[in-house]
């Protein structure tokens, strides 16, 4: 009998497990403590923005093989391998994360298991997370209960992919067991590169991977501050820099550097977790990182405002982009939104627009003001930025847009448009790290 697998949290990561699991032709319970992101689901309706995951959401509800719940206690009958994918936020007011719903998952689950199952974390901790939980769970449900931990390694806007065709497997485990379950579980994946650890590795990968990814974003954005200075041009920088095997261009991409609800959090959640155990001074450059980073932001506000002559009061500034990258609707942390925000504070009058993530900004920050195009965005703007390199932007005309603005002044935030077409259609165009 092949398993059973439970996802236990039905958020950006559980809904991607879920579905994902079920095309590889297990039968999956989802569960989730929101009944109303449940009805969603179980109506095969997503409530994130994620290209491919809705119709493989709807094929396995209509094959039978997904399914969802509320109840633990259905859960528990139902399942031999639990995935935990609940969320680890930052919390509120200090650097660290907050691991509580992992605390109520396990606290939830382990009254109801009365057989022999593997429960298995993927969400991203703080190292130490899983051999708590192991003991909790071994206090709570007694020894035919293991816990495994398999980090998730998956992007926004790409969730389906990385999950059906990950780059690596990584099991922290404690016994042959549950590494073979395991092993089993991810079977249909094929020839997938494995690497079989302990808990506390297990975790670090996850927290090193977002840390490297983070610094070398951060890296690019400081040459680009040096460029700046020395009038240089960065882009062409990271160009020469990818040519190098060692280095690589991937996430070498200069602009307003990174958010959302994994690199900022998770990279400060490192460094906390350092701290609590004496190794903080390993860590201190990522201080630098995150700084770097935030100063990306502060120097868009700054290019954008001598644009306008000195000072936003009585300007109007078109935004293009709200979500934390394309091809996602997510704007946590969204630097885009942070932008947009900063300089209606200073007194310019904001219009953002988004293909996909304007219901979601509405939501979180409804004193900005939204457009239903881009076109209408920048409608009598003094100045245009570009905050999120979705390919429409990358794609507009600059006549077309020219026609509509008070005043063609562009400011390029992700380094995204061909500057030389837009300065020949008569355009000011600037952009980070570039003269
Ligand atoms: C990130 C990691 O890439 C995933 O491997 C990881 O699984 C995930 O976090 C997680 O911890 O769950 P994600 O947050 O979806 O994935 O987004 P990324 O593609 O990493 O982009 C993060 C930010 O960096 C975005 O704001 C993006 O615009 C920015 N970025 C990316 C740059 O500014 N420059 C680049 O060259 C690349």
């Amino acid at each position: 009998m092949p398993y059973r697998l439970t996802v236990l949290g039905t958020g950006y990561l559980g809904a991607t497990h879920a579905a994902c699991m079920a095309e590889l032709g297990f039968e999956v319970l989802g569960l989730d403590v929101d009944p109303e992101k449940i009805a969603t689901l179980q109506r095969g309706e997503l409530p994130i923005h994620e290209p491919g995951l809705e119709e493989l959401l709807r094929r396995h509800l209509a094959t039978g093989r997904l399914r969802f719940t509320t109840s633990y206690e259905e859960a528990a009958a139902f399942g031999d391998v639990h995935f935990v994918c609940v969320g680890t936020p930052q919390k509120k007011g200090e650097y660290a994360a907050d691991v509580s719903y992992l605390d109520a998952v396990i606290e939830s689950l382990a009254p109801h298991l009365d057989r022999d199952c593997l429960v298995v974390g993927k969400s991203t901790v703080p190292v130490g997370t899983a051999q708590r939980l192991a003991d909790k769970l071994a206090a709570l449900a007694g020894p035919q209960v293991e816990l495994a931990w398999n980090p998730e390694f998956l992007r926004e806007g790409f969730a389906v992919q990385d999950t059906l065709k990950p780059d690596r497997l990584v099991f922290g485990v404690a016994s042959e067991r549950a590494e073979k379950i395991l092993r089993d579980v991810y079977g249909p994946l094929g020839d997938v590169p494995i690497v079989v650890t302990d808990f506390p590795t297990a975790e670090l990968v996850k927290s090193a991977a977002n840390a490297f990814l983070a610094t070398k974003i951060s890296f690019i954005n400081a040459m680009a501050e040096v460029c700046e200075a020395a009038h240089a041009d960065v882009r062409q920088l990271s160009l020469a820099l990818s040519f190098d095997e060692r280095i690589g261009g991937r996430f070498l991409n200069p602009g307003l550097g990174f958010g959302g609800g994994c690199l900022p959090k998770d990279i400060r959640a490192f460094m906390a977790r350092a701290g609590e155990l004496g190794a903080d001074q390993a860590l201190t450059f990522l201080r630098e990182v995150d700084a770097i980073n935030m100063r990306r932001r502060a120097r868009m506000v700054d290019l954008a405002r001598d644009l306008v002559g000195g000072s936003f009061h009585t300007k109007t500034v078109g935004v293009l982009g709200a979500a934390f990258k394309p091809n996602s609707d997510d704007i946590r942390d969204s630097p885009a939104l942070d932008v947009a925000l900063t300089i209606g504070q200073q007194g310019g009058a904001v219009t953002v627009y988004d293909p996909v993530a304007l219901t979601n900004a509405r939501k979180a920050h409804p004193t900005l003001d939204y457009a239903d195009s881009a076109l209408d965005a920048t409608r009598h703007a003094d100045v245009v930025l570009l905050l999120t390199e979705w390919q429409e932007f990358v794609e507009l005309d600059p006549e077309r847009v020219g026609s509509v603005v008070s005043a063609r002044n562009i400011v390029d935030g992700r380094n995204a448009l061909d500057a030389e077409t837009w300065r020949a259609a008569g355009w000011n165009y600037r952009a980070l790290g570039r003269p």
